[in-house]
């Protein structure tokens, strides 16, 4: 089993859904480590209930120094010896020097169906377009934020009464679903990447649509 460590920032409910995922002997990645750059975020309470040997590496002390933050994160992966990464509401923007030394090997969940919505406030302005599809991608990182090859995606709905809390909620939902299924992928070594832009299943079926 591969060998998967979740980063974090915050409540931690994407990486409660793969630690679960993960605790099927049959899954092909176990989750070995939790990292938080937020030393409160309540995502590390979560890992450690469920036994999950959890980091802090906090941005703040690092004084605006990203590579310096980053080379820590990258030293508590090695001495771990991580095979994988997961960014699972990490919100820090990776340097390419983060990205690269882990190309093919770090996946991150999006709350949009990518490429629309990149960035941040992605149920506000899925609702100001008027869009009446919207959902989340799970793609490996690449040095562009929220680009990379997409492995997974999820949609749902937008409704007429919808708020951005009721949509978020709706989107949540298909996160859990797709973030688990795309590690699934990568870890079985299902999901590669082609001509460095697109990842192949090779199962159209892989793709999760719960329209
Ligand atoms: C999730 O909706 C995730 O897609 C999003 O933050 C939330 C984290 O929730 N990620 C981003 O916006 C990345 N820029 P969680 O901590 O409960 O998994």
């Amino acid at each position: 089993r591969k060998k998967t460590a979740i980063l974090i920032s915050g409540r931690g409910s994407n990486m409660g859904a793969l630690i679960s995922a993960a605790m099927d002997p049959a899954f092909p990645a176990e989750i070995s480590l939790v990292i938080s750059n937020r030393p409160d975020a309540k995502g590390l309470e979560r890992a450690k209930e469920f036994g999950i040997a959890t980091a802090v590496v906090d941005h703040t002390e690092y004084g605006g120094d990203r590579q310096a933050f980053e080379r820590s994160v990258d030293e508590v992966l090695k001495a771990a010896k991580i095979d994988l990464v997961a960014l699972a509401g990490f919100m820090r923007i990776l340097s390419p020097y983060l990205v690269n030394a882990w190309a093919g090997r770090m996946i991150n969940i999006h709350p949009a169906l990518l490429p629309s919505f990149k960035g941040l406030a992605t149920h506000e302005r899925a609702l100001e377009e008027g869009v009446k599809l919207h959902g989340a991608t799970v793609h490996f990182v690449s040095a562009e934020m929220d680009d990379g090859p997409i492995i997974t995606q999820g949609a749902v709905p937008v409704l007429d009464q919808d708020t951005p809390d009721s949509l978020a909620a709706r989107v949540l939902d298909v996160e859990h679903k797709i973030y688990p299924k795309a590690l699934q992928l990568v870890a079985s070594g299902k999901a590669k990447i082609k001509g460095g832009t697109k990842v192949a299943t090779g199962d159209a079926d892989e793709t999760v649509a719960p329209l």
